[in-house]
């Protein structure tokens, strides 16, 4: 008994002893002497589709943010499997035998950006074969964005590499919907390692971008059994956003700017539009309903400088997640597919 419970305490002690030293292995500069110009390239590349479409920005921030929190691993999970979470496994297209993340309903047909990727990686294959990680291009592209929109900048840890797995059912567990509660979100993002006000402050990336019809429809139409429209929706926004999908829309492609004074500014706006009650998800909107996220939505509110920084540092620690480095993974050659 005693011997049995002494390997799985020293099972645990390596895990975290293997995870923290993964953590402290990946560097800001990663590529300085092996491919000095790979951040140069990506943010050219962020840089030329942000002129033909500002909101490609967004998309970039949320592909990252999706890679990052699927396939995060539990413990026992991390004994299980090799996959892990910011390794680029949302680039990863289905094949005739596996449906990838970017096929599941949280990603498809709302995730952009793909094609920057490729430009970016297309252009350091050419330079720095076999050098760069899709993952860390992900990551280095959410940084741009966030920097282009006019987001604090911050330097990225790199040397992240790719894994292999990319499993649509997993973002069905991994990924928040947007019907959460705030008792729901904290657990969920505690689960990954953050604390609440690490995801009210990740939350505020919600201040670029846009969204589906689909992805609200539910409090402008039916929202529950007793009430058509849901109560905590400013009742001016909420006939705008009727205008702008209206009940029965059939196209699925319908959008709205989810910051609709400043989509394309990382500015405190999120903040401002959920005290005005124009929080455009439930998982926006319940923020203000426990006194202590309510509070840090009047901060970030009133200080734009203070939240871009603490968003800038909840990034970084995003960008961290269970991620592979050294033998694990590979470089794939091609984004979108596992090298054979
Ligand atoms: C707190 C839980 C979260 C929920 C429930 C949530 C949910 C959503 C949903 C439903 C959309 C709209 C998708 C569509 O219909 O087109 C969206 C968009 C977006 N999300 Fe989140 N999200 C969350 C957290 C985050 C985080 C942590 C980040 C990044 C740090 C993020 C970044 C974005 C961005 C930038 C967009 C706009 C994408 C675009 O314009 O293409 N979200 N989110
Ligand atoms: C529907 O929402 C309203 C307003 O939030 C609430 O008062 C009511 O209890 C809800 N009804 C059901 C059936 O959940």
């Amino acid at each position: 008994m005693r011997s049995r419970k002494l390997t799985c305490a020293s099972i645990n002690f390596i895990v975290v002893l293997l995870s923290q030293s993964v953590h402290s292995q990946l560097q800001v500069g990663f590529y300085g002497n092996s491919c000095s110009l790979a951040e140069f390239i990506v943010k050219d590349e962020v840089r030329n589709s942000f002129f033909r479409d500002q909101g490609v920005t967004a998309g970039l921030v949320r592909l990252h943010f999706h890679d990052c929190f699927v396939r995060v691993s539990k413990r026992a999970k991390l004994l299980i499997h090799v996959t892990l979470g910011c390794d680029a496994s949302v680039l990863i297209d289905s094949t005739p035998s596996n449906k990838a993340e970017k096929d599941s309903p949280a990603n498809n047909p709302s995730l952009r950006g793909f094609e920057v990727i490729d430009n970016a990686k297309a252009r350091l294959e050419a330079i720095c074969k076999g050098l760069v990680s899709c993952a860390d291009i992900v990551a280095f592209a959410a940084r741009d964005s966030v920097e282009l929109t006019g987001g604090l900048s911050y330097g990225v840890p790199a040397g992240r590499r790719d894994g292999k797995i990319s499993l649509a059912s997993e973002t069905l567990t991994d990924l928040p919907p947007p019907s959460f509660n705030v008792d729901q979100l904290t657990k969920f993002f505690s689960n990954k390692g953050f604390t609440q006000e690490e995801m009210v402050t990740l939350s505020g990336a919600h201040t670029i971008g846009r969204s589906h019809c689909t992805s609200f429809s539910n409090r402008l139409y039916n929202f529950n059994g007793t009430t058509n429209q849901d109560p905590s929706l400013d009742a001016i926004y909420a006939s705008q956003l009727k205008q702008q999908c209206p009940q029965g829309n059939t196209n699925p492609n319908l959008v709205v700017p989810m910051d609709p004074s400043s989509p394309a500014i990382t500015d405190a706006g999120y903040y401002t539009n959920i005290l005005a009650n124009r929080g455009l998800f439930t998982s926006d909107q319940t923020l203000m309903t426990n006194a202590a996220t309510a509070n840090q939505v009047s901060q970030n509110a009133r200080s734009t400088m203070l939240w871009r920084s603490k968003f800038a540092a909840a990034m970084v620690k995003m960008g961290q997640l269970d991620v592979l480095m050294g033998n694990g993974g590979e470089i794939r050659s091609n984004c979108r597919v596992i090298n054979s």
